[in-house]
């Protein structure tokens, strides 16, 4: 082939290099933009309500920071994936726990680890989250796709509530039932399903629900909407009150069922050190409040900045949330005051508290056992 002609190809070859060059400079970043846009959606985050960049945490009397160290014991080991809340019938002897695969499973939780037997004991599908028992005996479980379910004693499962004020619960969260048979639950949001929970905490929206269910009549009754991804719910002791805990705002609020503040919202215990899930009265004075994880400097800022948080949602899109560390146990007074924190930095994902005689049990939406503290290994004076 004559030169001319070879140089005439290699020029269209580089010309063609060149254009497609070209196209990719300018194609790649807007694919990448396109599918950035993709990933964010509608979602539009806003700023969270106040300021939640207070430089100290709350501090409690006593912090225990490395509870796996030797005072701590795996049960059910294996056997229980991922349980999430923590409910004890003190008739039956039974701790009562919803599971990621769907089971209710229930065991004696006073026996040593490798005596604890597992029963899987009511099958009812997607996640179940809240338990909490009735004066009846029977076991409501808030299940977060179906919505609050009734464990009957016949062995069947009724829906008791998927939906208030005609918007259906998306996330029916934490439970808890008072004396007289009153169930009052968090549907945490009324927009996100809970495989995309952590979307509405980057949202930094209000689309949680508190709620009530009379059994006697069937009535739903929303207590108090517009509320930041709202968990655990815990009756105070006298029953005039429910404590209920606003995770991504770290903070826990009291809703006055009866008395003069009927109604009324006040502030409880803000500026947790951590993320808060369920909460339980412990029996004894205090109310045990589980925190999923620690704050960060990383969750600080991110809270901090919506515009961060939009961007967050490609990345926990693609490959989850990033991991909360050093979580545990807050037991604060009846008045909220902050007395010990059981904790450590390898637990992760701690999701409910809940006392019983000597020992605090930990569930988590993580890990396969529920943790036992035996508390009288902690002395006042640690
Ligand atoms: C409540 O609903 C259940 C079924 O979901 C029904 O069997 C029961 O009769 C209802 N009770 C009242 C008081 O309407």
């Amino acid at each position: 082939m004559p030169s001319s002609q070879t140089a005439a190809a290699a020029g269209r070859r580089s010309l063609a290099g060149f254009t497609l060059r070209v196209l990719l400079f300018i194609l790649t970043p807007l694919a990448v933009a396109v599918f950035l846009a993709a990933q964010i959606g509608d979602i539009d985050p806003a700023p969270f309500p106040r300021g939640l960049d207070s430089p100290e945490s709350l501090v409690a009397e006593e912090e225990h920071p490395a509870v796996l160290g030797g005072a701590s014991e795996r049960l059910g080991d294996g056997l229980l994936p991922g349980p999430e809340d923590l409910v004890y019938d003190e008739k039956e002897g039974f701790l009562y726990t919803g599971c990621r695969d769907g089971w209710i499973r229930r065991f004696r939780p006073t026996a040593a680890p490798l005596d604890v037997v597992v029963e899987d004991w009511f099958h009812v599908g997607g996640r179940p989250l809240g338990v909490a028992r009735s004066p009846d005996g029977t076991i409501v479980v808030a299940e977060a796709y179906q919505g609050m379910l009734r464990l009957n004693k016949d062995g069947s499962v009724s829906l008791l509530a998927d939906e208030a004020e005609g918007v259906k619960f998306k996330l029916t969260d934490g439970v808890d039932i008072s004396s007289d048979g009153l169930i009052y639950f968090t549907d945490a949001s009324h927009k996100y399903h809970l495989d995309a929970y952590p979307l509405d905490i980057l949202e930094g929206r209000p689309n949680g629900r508190l709620v009530s269910f009379d059994s006697s009549n069937n009535q739903t009754t929303v207590l108090a909407r517009d509320l930041y991804f709202p968990n655990g719910v815990s009756l105070s002791p006298d029953q005039w009150s429910l404590i209920f805990c606003e995770t991504p705002l770290r903070r826990c609020r009291r809703y006055h069922i009866q008395g003069e503040k009927k109604g009324q919202i006040e502030n409880f215990v803000d500026n947790l050190p951590g993320y808060p899930d369920n909460i339980h009265y412990d029996g004894d004075g205090h109310y045990s409040i589980a925190i999923s994880g620690r704050r960060s400097k990383f969750w600080d800022l991110v809270m901090k900045h919506p515009l961060l948080r939009k961007y967050l949602i490609v990345i926990v899109k693609l490959v989850g949330l990033p991991p909360l560390s050093r979580a545990g146990v807050l037991s604060v007074s009846l008045e909220g005051r902050p007395k010990a924190l059981y904790s450590d930095r390898d637990l992760s994902h701690i999701s409910s508290g809940l006392k019983v005689g000597r020992h605090l049990y930990m569930g988590s939406l993580t890990e396969g056992h529920v943790l036992r503290l035996d508390l009288s290994k902690f002395p006042l004076d640690a």
